[in-house]
């Protein structure tokens, strides 16, 4: 009889920054106010990174608190796979950036996924499926975004929303019943518009002109958003619970992206799960995408809010529009 081989995180870690931008400061900045920002969203305040950091220095140093948490070496690991939308460069992956960093020189396959806000649930997935056909032993996941360098802070509609930040899990092939029972990846590619960086692709190549017109900046049709993902991400939850013959009761801990407070508020009232069940620090950290989900893990593991054979339900969603949950025995 073969046992079953499951993915279970072993280590955890974050990169936050100091550069904190205040809703007081943004009120300096454009016509907007605290109190807009604080009731419609639930953030006061969000990290931007200086000028001389890059996105792979803040994934290297999650993924490298994540390994000594774990006990690990970089060489350590198969594979590094890291969720980003905002990577040092279009070309190489990000990852194999990281990799350098790292002092990895064991060759692992390294490489970057792109499901904005839901990168980390994706890249987890993925792990998974590596770990679990026993391709590989242990495996990095990363989300990372340095969303500072890529939003309008002229455009009040985004750029209060979104901050820096990484987070980062190492992942291990393990033969007890702990680790994660499933995950779940969606995208719906009629909704591809609802939030974009309009240029510096195939579609519109940077010239100095989409410099000029600010299309190398994220648009976001906001309020659109706001009702796919409170659909979706109740409707993700949902399905996780019921693949695994479990019910709301069950869960633990909801550790989801952190987008939006009233959307964490829609979702928790649909699939009946209370809000203080929920991981939030949306309020020191707004949106930071794909690092959102690692990010707030990091600091529940290292709060002590998660106990062995607890139930964390993750799930997020972006830019896609892309969804996903993961659903984990601790
Ligand atoms: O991470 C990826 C997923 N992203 C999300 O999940 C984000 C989803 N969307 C949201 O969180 C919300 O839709 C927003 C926070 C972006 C916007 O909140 P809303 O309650 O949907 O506001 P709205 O877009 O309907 O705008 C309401 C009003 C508008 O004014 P009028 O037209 O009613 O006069 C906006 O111009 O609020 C105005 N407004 C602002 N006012 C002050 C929009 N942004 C601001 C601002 N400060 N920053």
């Amino acid at each position: 009889m073969t046992t079953e081989v499951r993915s279970r995180i072993v280590g955890t870690g974050s990169y936050k920054g100091e550069g904190v931008l205040t809703n007081h400061d943004l009120e300096q900045m454009l016509d907007t106010t605290d109190d807009w920002i604080t009731e419609r969203t639930g953030i006061k305040e969000r990290r931007v990174v200086s000028k001389k950091i890059v996105t792979s220095d803040m994934a290297a140093h999650a993924l490298g608190q994540a390994l000594d948490m774990a006990g690990l070496e970089p060489n350590d690991l198969d594979m590094i796979i890291c969720g980003t939308v905002t990577p040092d460069r279009p070309l190489p992956a990000t990852a194999a950036y990281v990799q350098k960093k790292l002092g990895a020189s064991n060759h692992c396959a390294s490489f970057d996924v792109a499901a904005a806000c839901a990168g980390f649930i994706y890249g987890m997935s993925i792990a998974d499926v590596f770990i679990r056909t026993q391709k590989a032993k242990r495996v990095g996941v990363i989300g990372v975004e340095l969303l500072s360098r890529v939003l309008d802070y002229t455009d009040r509609n985004t750029c209060v929303l979104f901050g820096d930040g990484a987070g980062a899990a190492v992942l291990v092939a393990d033969e007890s019943d702990r680790g994660i029972l499933s995950t779940h990846t969606y995208t719906d590619g009629s909704l591809t518009e609802l939030l974009i960086i309009p240029a510096g692709g195939s579609v519109m190549p940077t010239t100095p002109n989409t410099a000029a017109e600010r299309l190398h900046y994220v648009r976001m049709e906001g309020r659109e958003v706001f009702r796919y993902a409170v659909r979706y991400l109740s409707e993700a939850a949902r399905t996780a619970l019921k693949a695994n013959n479990m019910t709301n009761d069950d869960v633990s801990l909801v550790v989801a992206h952190q987008a939006n407070i009233r959307i964490l508020d829609g979702v928790a009232k649909r699939v009946d799960i209370p809000l203080d069940r929920f991981v939030l620090n949306i309020e020191r950290f707004g949106n930071t995408s794909s690092a959102s989900i690692p990010l707030a893990l990091d600091e529940a593991v290292r709060g002590n809010l998660v106990k062995s054979d607890d139930i964390l339900l993750m799930i997020a969603l972006g830019g896609g529009i892309s969804w996903g949950s993961a659903l984990i025995k601790w």
